[in-house]
């Protein structure tokens, strides 16, 4: 049969904690044409540790690739009309590989990973007044477990490979993004060694305001600034996919996170979103200014749409686990088969019958930052099952959720009347209702839920060069959406927050009360 010619399209390379996907999406129409997920592996070596294979990320990413092809293939569409490739990734996760071998020296340690615990903890000691904001002005972070520096330090102190590397000028660092890029642009043989704004705000090497590695963050954490990668905007060429088996694309790359701001359209001041994954990540566009919390959320550089655009910046609400309960109920408890079973098992009761379930597995992020929090299940009596258990678990992640947004609301002086959704978890209906009924705002949902693919897909094609995008106001496409409606009185809804903040002080205090 003959190959259509159609409309450009613009495809997604998302690799997210818990799965990576490949998306192709209609360029006028933002239509998703046909996509491929694989799910990745973690592995958990010691408690608290949290790793990933880099040459399993790549593969998983070639293989996406390749399946969707062949599903375009199916559909008599011409691969040769992906004009573009957004790379959109889990953010802060850390690698470093050999830039002769092109090998990884050392598995990617992953956001979540606790082992730096104790750096962290040496570092805000020896701050003054043991202020653990005191890196705040320049990176928009507390010094915390969750960001980069901590976790590259940790592997040049440990690792002899890489430390070996780094003294033979071999040594290249980056988060999922640069690691993917590199990869793809040719590796070893030329690969481009680079992030985007939004993903090196997320290492605390970053100074937010001048837009580069800052040389002083980088003595702070004994970096050395060599193996840093070059930073370029959030929408422009950085190189072209080489490899054989894949099209010939331009590549640029967007976090997960502020790709997801982007896909809901969120270019405007006071606009916001939450995504739902493997943690939970509430942003808000705050305009081309950093805006500071006095709440305990993050300041980031939200994206930066072309070389010459300015960027905006976003305040951020993360949480590390949301997804990750319903993963831990389904492969530690073995409290189900798959993550979707968890929905049922919680609409049969419909209620926590009183059990309250904080997930602090990482310790407390937003609004809390308190890394020696851990998880704790209370409430529990003869009548407790795993129904309501499924329960508290769904009612913790809106809880998490109503925690940032309170925080939100606080530091912007203007609440949210709405919330934006979107990521895996928003196709649990239950957890929907749930989540508005916490919030008592309404809770919109589009319908095509791969946002954060969309997001860095129209910011690909958005591209100097290859331009089959445009992000201007009126020519962004429609999406249609959902709203579910706050369904409790507020009065029951604050009864069960404030029995869940109870519960929140007791995992921050667990070993000392
Ligand atoms: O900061 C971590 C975040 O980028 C991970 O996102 O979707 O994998 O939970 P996700």
């Amino acid at each position: 049969g003959y190959l259509i010619k159609m409309d450009p399209l613009v495809a997604a390379i998302d690799q997210g904690t818990s799965s990576t996907r490949f998306l192709v999406f209609n360029a006028k129409t933002a239509e998703l044409i046909s996509h491929h997920q694989v799910e990745i592996n973690q592995s958990f070596p010691k408690e608290g540790w949290v790793e990933e294979d880099p040459r399993e990320i790549m593969q998983s990413v070639h293989e996406c690739i390749e399946r969707t092809c062949e599903k375009l293939c199916k559909l008599n569409i011409d691969v040769s009309n992906i004009k573009a490739v957004g790379v959109t990734n889990q953010r802060e996760t850390t690698l470093v590989w050999d830039k002769d071998t092109g090998e990884p020296l050392y598995n990617a340690i992953v956001w979540l990973d606790l082992r730096t615990q104790s750096t962290v903890e040496r570092l805000i000691n020896k701050a003054p007044g043991r202020n653990k904001n005191h890196l705040r002005h320049k990176t928009g972070l507390p010094i915390s477990t969750y960001f980069s520096a901590v976790k590259l330090r940790w592997l040049l102190d440990n690792v002899d490979e890489v430390h070996e590397a780094f003294l033979s000028q071999r040594a290249m660092f980056g988060t999922v993004d640069s690691w993917i890029i590199w990869c793809l642009t040719g590796g070893k043989n030329g690969g481009v060694h680079c992030t985007d704004v939004s993903n090196a705000s997320r290492t605390m090497l970053f100074n937010i305001h001048t837009m580069d590695w800052d040389p002083e963050l980088c003595r702070y954490f004994d970096i050395p600034m060599e193996i840093l990668p070059s930073v370029r905007s959030s929408s422009e060429i950085y190189g072209w996919m080489v490899s054989s088996d894949t099209p010939h694309s331009t590549l640029c790359c967007l976090g997960d996170q502020s790709a997801a701001l982007v896909g809901q359209m969120c270019f405007n001041e006071g606009q916001a979103k939450n995504t739902y994954g493997t943690g939970c990540f509430l942003l808000r566009n705050t305009g081309t200014k950093p805006v500071i919390s006095d709440h305990g959320l993050l300041t980031t550089v939200a994206y930066k749409l072309g070389k010459d655009e300015p960027a905006c910046y976003a305040l951020e609400g993360s949480v590390a686990i949301a997804g990750a309960v319903v993963r831990w109920l389904k492969d530690n408890m073995g409290m189900v088969q798959s993550s979707s079973e968890i929905e049922k098992l919680a609409a049969a009761v419909g209620t926590s019958y009183g059990c309250y379930f904080v997930p602090a597995f990482s310790g407390l992020y937003a609004p809390y930052w308190e890394p020696s929090a851990r998880g704790i299940i209370c409430g529990l009596t003869q009548f407790t099952n795993r129904n309501h258990l499924a329960f508290a678990a769904l009612e913790a992640v809106c809880f998490q959720t109503r925690e940032i947004l309170d925080a939100m609301n606080q530091d912007s002086g203007v609440p949210l009347t709405q919330l934006k959704v979107d990521g895996g978890m928003t196709s649990n209906r239950l957890l929907m209702q749930l989540q508005a009924d916490i919030l008592c705002i309404p809770v919109v949902r589009p319908t095509m839920s791969e946002t954060t693919a969309l997001g860095v897909a129209m910011a690909a094609g958005a591209a100097e060069g290859v331009g089959v995008w445009s992000l201007s106001p009126g020519q962004l496409p429609h999406v249609t959406s959902e709203r579910y409606e706050p369904q409790i009185n507020p009065e029951e809804s604050e009864y069960r927050f404030a029995r869940w903040k109870k519960a929140v002080q007791k995992a921050m205090n667990w070993e000392t009360t």
